[in-house]
């Protein structure tokens, strides 16, 4: 887990932003690309340094799923919320993950080994409906697979 940032990390880190809105989101991809979560001084930060305010730049967090305002789990499981993985039965995916690992939609367990999060679409349809687990594509599951994967995760495989 990456140690949280300060300020003067922060602000150099985002000094290559000009001022303005349209550079909220590639400065807190940078953020997030960098320590893997975006704190509260992170999202001051890059209001003062795109002259914007700090409730926009969380509106822009919060409004985002991609963006997390928390330290990522040890393995993130992502649930892909496309339309391909939806039509091919992803929810039903979405509903043994959840209870099988006990986790709400971005959620973590308290020991911060699993998390789970919704994922967009990352364009590998063809193995619908499927998560990523710390960006790798497990696809074409069934509801028997995914209980499966909820169990080895748990079970630290
Ligand atoms: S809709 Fe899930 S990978 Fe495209």
């Amino acid at each position: 887990m990456t140690a949280e940032p300060g300020v003067q990390e922060l602000r150099e880190l985002v000094a290559e932003f000009e001022p303005g809105r349209g550079h909220v989101m590639p400065a807190l991809h940078k953020v997030q690309d960098t320590y893997g979560y975006i704190t509260r001084t992170a999202i001051e930060v890059v209001a003062r340094q795109l002259n914007t305010t700090p409730a926009l730049v969380y509106g822009t967090v919060s409004f985002y799923s991609d963006f997390r305002t928390h330290p990522p789990a040890e393995t993130e499981v992502a649930w892909c919320c496309g339309p391909a993985c939806r039509v091919m039965g992803g929810d039903r995916i979405r509903e043994a993950l959840q209870q099988e690992l006990e986790l709400p939609l971005n959620g973590q367990t308290p020991d911060h080994r699993i998390g789970l999060h919704i994922g967009q679409c990352n364009g590998t349809c063809s193995e619908a409906p499927q998560v990523w687990v710390n960006g790798e594509v497990v696809g074409d599951l069934t509801v028997a697979k995914a209980i499966r994967l909820a169990r080895e995760l748990k079970a630290g495989e």
